[in-house]
């Protein structure tokens, strides 16, 4: 691990010299100081902050303002890594004006570097307005969560040929729009592998398999402290729920039984 700062340039260098890139979402100070610590690329403040962190069920409701209360806090926490802010549903669909002053906000407001946006074709102008106004943005394509209704839910995307095909025009127009990389969600291996050798920008994968050029996860997936649902594609390399609810249940009983708080706990004069 190096202590050089994490920059735009480097995505493309990774991609370049075959090093992989790391991407994980945080959403509050400790959580971003945890993974800035632990030598991650780069640092998503994600819109599942509002399934993982405010009980929605589903990304929908998010609003501008709980992104940038959270992305503050990130940002707070993040030192190295690249601190990218994830763009609210309705924050970017109506126009290329909404979407430069939303966007505007989470680099004034909360000193993210970058934005992300969810969608291909559709989006195109938004990017470009976006990256004429000198803000980096990340596109994201596959399963698209912001459109869960519209995709009748959360499934993998391009599994046959002709959605294959529609995902790998996408990509190339984002890439032509100006994206600086590209998040592939939920979509085959397969097809994760062919769009990933026929751009020029890097892919980061979550579900879409190991030939991505980079790889991320919902932090709280990873470390097991959202458990209402896992999908297929997350592996638990923790289980920070357990541990917590172990410990709230150990003080509930010391608390009742007298043993909490003890002689060291306490004050004496
Ligand atoms: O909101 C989020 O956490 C995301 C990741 C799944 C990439 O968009």
């Amino acid at each position: 691990m190096t202590n050089d700062k994490f920059t735009i340039l480097d995505f493309r260098r990774k991609k370049e010299s075959g090093e992989k890139i790391t991407l994980l979402t945080a959403y509050d100070h400790p959580m971003a100081w945890l993974i800035d610590s632990a030598g991650i690329d780069a640092v998503l403040v994600g819109d599942s902050v509002g399934m993982v962190m405010l009980g929605y069920d589903s990304t929908v409701p998010v609003t501008m303002d709980e992104m940038i209360h959270h992305s503050k806090a990130a940002r707070r926490g993040v030192e190295r890594a690249f601190l990218i802010g994830d763009m609210p549903f309705m924050s970017y669909q109506a126009s290329d004006e909404e979407a430069v002053r939303n966007a505007g906000r989470f680099l004034k407001e909360a000193g993210c570097e970058a934005v992300k946006v969810e969608g291909g074709r559709e989006v195109l102008s938004r990017v470009r307005a976006m990256v004429d106004a000198g803000i980096p943005v990340l596109g994201h394509i596959g399963l698209t969560p912001q459109s869960v209704s519209k995709l009748g839910g959360y499934r993998v995307q391009g599994t046959d040929a002709a959605s294959a095909e529609r995902l790998i025009e996408d990509a190339a127009a984002l890439e032509e729009a100006g994206c600086f990389a590209l998040i592939l969600e939920c979509v085959p291996a397969r097809l994760a592998k062919k769009i990933t050798s026929e751009l020029s920008i890097p892919t980061i994968g979550i579900g879409a398999g190991k030939h991505c050029d980079g790889q991320a996860l919902v932090t709280h997936d990873l470390v097991g402290y959202f458990d209402r649902f896992t999908p297929k594609f997350v592996k638990r390399y923790a289980e920070v729920n357990r541990t917590m609810l172990e410990a709230i249940k150990a003080f509930k009983n010391e608390a009742e039984s007298g043993a909490f708080p003890g002689d060291e706990h306490s004050f004496t004069s």
